[in-house]
């Protein structure tokens, strides 16, 4: 694992909505951290423009921002997956809900997600596509919670290390609802501590 910075709490984000609990990573952060992984991948792929494949849904907003700031012709695909479990806890059993459109063969690949929590999506995830013969393929991860997964990860790029906290904001959802928040707070709402 590389490039991560661990965050510490911050006070309450804007809004007045009692759900959102602590900031854990101001816009700000969040588009100085995006900007210098754009960097670090524009230098590390120069002459092999990799094939960003983004996690939907929660990537969407950093899959989006990241791009713009990588100088190189990178090209998109995407993937939905859904993991069951409950509105907070995945469960390790995961379902390809969108396939890729593109063939990865020969390609290298950069996987984009929003948060690694157990590791037990990305771990069934990259096993998943590096059957498909890839020249490469790597991880970026915005966040990564700290010290919980159950499953050794090589995780190439890392924006943040952040509080075993959920979170929501920057496309991260609870039941669908914060993913336009500009910022990355934590939830502890009702369902915060549901097992
Ligand atoms: P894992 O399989 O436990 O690593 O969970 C990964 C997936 O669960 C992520 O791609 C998210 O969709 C979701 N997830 C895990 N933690 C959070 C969180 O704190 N907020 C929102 N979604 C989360």
């Amino acid at each position: 694992m590389s490039m991560k910075g661990l965050v510490p709490m911050g006070g309450p984000p804007p809004g007045g909505d009692p759900a959102l609990g602590p900031m854990v990573v101001t816009e700000r952060e969040l588009s100085a951290r995006v900007a210098d992984l754009g960097a670090a991948i524009g230098s590390d792929y120069a002459g092999r423009p990799p094939l960003l494949i983004g996690v939907l849904k929660g990537a969407f907003m950093f899959m989006s921002d990241l791009a713009k700031t990588i100088p190189l012709p990178v090209e998109f695909d995407f993937m939905a997956v859904s993991s069951y479990g409950s509105a907070t806890r995945t469960s390790g059993v995961v379902r390809i809900v969108k396939d890729l459109d593109l063939d990865l063969s020969g390609r290298h690949v950069l996987v984009v997600e929003d948060i690694v929590d157990s590791g037990l999506t990305l771990s069934y995830l990259s096993r998943n596509l590096l059957a498909r013969g890839p020249a490469s393929l790597e991880v970026c991860a915005l966040l990564v919670k700290e010290g919980l997964q159950r499953t050794p990860l090589d995780l190439r790029y890392v924006g943040f290390t952040i509080p075993p906290e959920f979170v929501v904001g920057y496309g991260l959802d609870l039941d669908e609802r914060y993913r336009n928040l500009p910022f990355i707070c934590t939830y502890v709402g009702p369902e915060a501590s549901s097992p």
